[in-house]
């Protein structure tokens, strides 16, 4: 009987996070092997990127090479459709019912897994094995131990932690900094560290994730690759100038440049950052009935405090036109713009960049404590999120506005955070 360990995940690319996920898991827990399933296509994508399941695969098979206890499965990579987990869980077990099977995942996933499809299937195949992120905030340790002890009892499985050091390495971060044409320090820095040197190698000759989301502003044919982020963002800045009031593109100028510099401060790609700036307030032009009439048009949901204040929906809309109207579909770009104003629970590094530039950026002077904010904010960026919403919930109470429940909960998401 082997006890073997599973890591699943899109894996575009693998990264050196992943590597070391895998190691832990194997060392700490006394595995005898860990398979790697990258999956077919994602459940929330509908089709293939320019980075195909095969690109990830052979990556996959790089990353691994030399290293005996990981294997990767190719079970799960050839389906079209949704394979969830509790699937994938039962057919490896019904396959290999001699074998024990421990399910990595991280401590994001952990929270979430009550909505999991099927966790009861999930628990009752595997034992789960939640890997921490970091050891050294105490009360999350003691929150996530308490989460494990409740799982462990009510669906009668085994949930475990594994005690990981922070490794700041993501793929969404690899991905931003492999689309920029240009080959910065920073760039080649952080590459260098994140990805096994094999997967460089195949992403540099297979020229992938190059303008990854930028397409609708870029056309390769005409433009041979000489698309530059100056000439992308002269582009966008030619539509916003027209559509937008002069203050608001001004606030517009602002919010990018002061996002670029924050993108400088905490080591996230400017150009990605300083994109995300120009189009966060794209749809601030429209009216509350415009915003209205575009949500029923595309079907976006509207809710109780968004119709009371439609404004709100700029943010919204603003995502939807910035993928429209100016081409991008990069994801996180995306989902800068349409949680700009309320934040959201967990927000990415990009999230809470272009949160924080709309509220500080120089053009803005009303708020109270704004030199405050401004200094944290290159200090510590979680706590100047906190510091925002802890103001502008401050503020709308005062003045009687209605206010978006998901500021609320990003508020209180926050201030377990840090203390204020
Ligand atoms: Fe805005
Ligand atoms: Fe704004």
């Amino acid at each position: 009987m082997k006890k073997i360990g599973i890591l699943g995940g899109t894996f575009s690319p693998i990264h050196n996070g992943h590597l070391y996920i895998a190691r832990e898991a194997y060392t700490q827990l006394g595995l005898d092997e860990i398979w790697l399933m990258p999956v077919g296509i994602p459940p929330h994508k509908q089709q293939e990127s320019s980075v195909t399941r095969y690109d990830r695969l052979s990556m996959c098979q790089l990353a691994v090479e030399g290293i005996s206890y990981i294997r990767v499965r190719e079970d799960e990579i050839h389906s079209d459709g949704a394979n969830f987990t509790y699937q994938t869980l039962e057919y490896i077990s019904e396959k290999y019912p001699e074998d024990s099977f421990y399910f990595i995942l991280g401590e994001d996933s952990l929270r979430m897994f009550q909505s999991w499809v099927h966790p009861e299937r999930i628990a009752a195949k595997a034992t789960i094995v939640a890997a921490l992120r970091s050891m050294d905030h105490e009360h999350k340790i003691r929150e996530l131990k308490q989460l494990t002890q409740e799982y462990s009892s009510y669906y009668k499985s085994d949930f475990i932690l594994l005690s990981t050091r922070f490794m700041d390495i993501s793929s969404t971060r690899i991905r931003s900094f492999l689309s920029m044409p240009n080959q910065s320090t920073e760039k080649m820095e952080y590459l260098q560290n994140a990805l096994p040197e094999g997967v460089r190698s195949y992403i540099t000759e297979h020229h992938l994730y190059q303008m990854d989301g930028l397409e609708g502003l870029y056309d390769p044919k005409k433009e041979e690759k000489e698309m530059t982020y100056a000439r992308i963002y002269k582009q966008i800045q030619k539509k916003l100038q027209k559509d937008l009031k002069p203050s608001r593109y001004q606030h517009t100028l602002g919010v990018a440049y002061t996002a670029a510099s924050l993108a400088m401060t905490y080591g996230y790609p400017m150009e990605t950052a300083y994109i995300a700036g120009l189009l966060h307030d794209c749809a601030k032009y429209m009216t509350p009935q415009e915003l209205l009439k575009y949500c029923k048009n595309h079907k976006l949901p509207v809710t109780g405090s968004e119709k009371e204040s439609p404004q709100l929906l700029h943010a919204k809309v603003g995502a939807c036109k910035a993928k429209e109207d100016y081409g991008i579909t990069r994801e996180e770009i995306l989902h800068a713009i349409c949680y700009h104003t309320t934040g959201c629970p967990g927000m990415s590094l990009l999230d809470k960049i272009i949160f924080t530039a709309d509220y500080i950026e120089p053009n803005r002077c009303e708020a109270p404590r704004l030199p405050e904010i401004r200094r944290t904010a290159f200090t510590n960026l979680d706590q100047a999120v906190s510091m925002i919403l802890f103001d502008t919930i401050q503020y709308l109470k005062e003045t009687g506005r209605s206010m978006d429940e998901t500021t609320q909960e990003t508020y209180e998401y926050y201030k377990k955070e840090v203390t204020l």
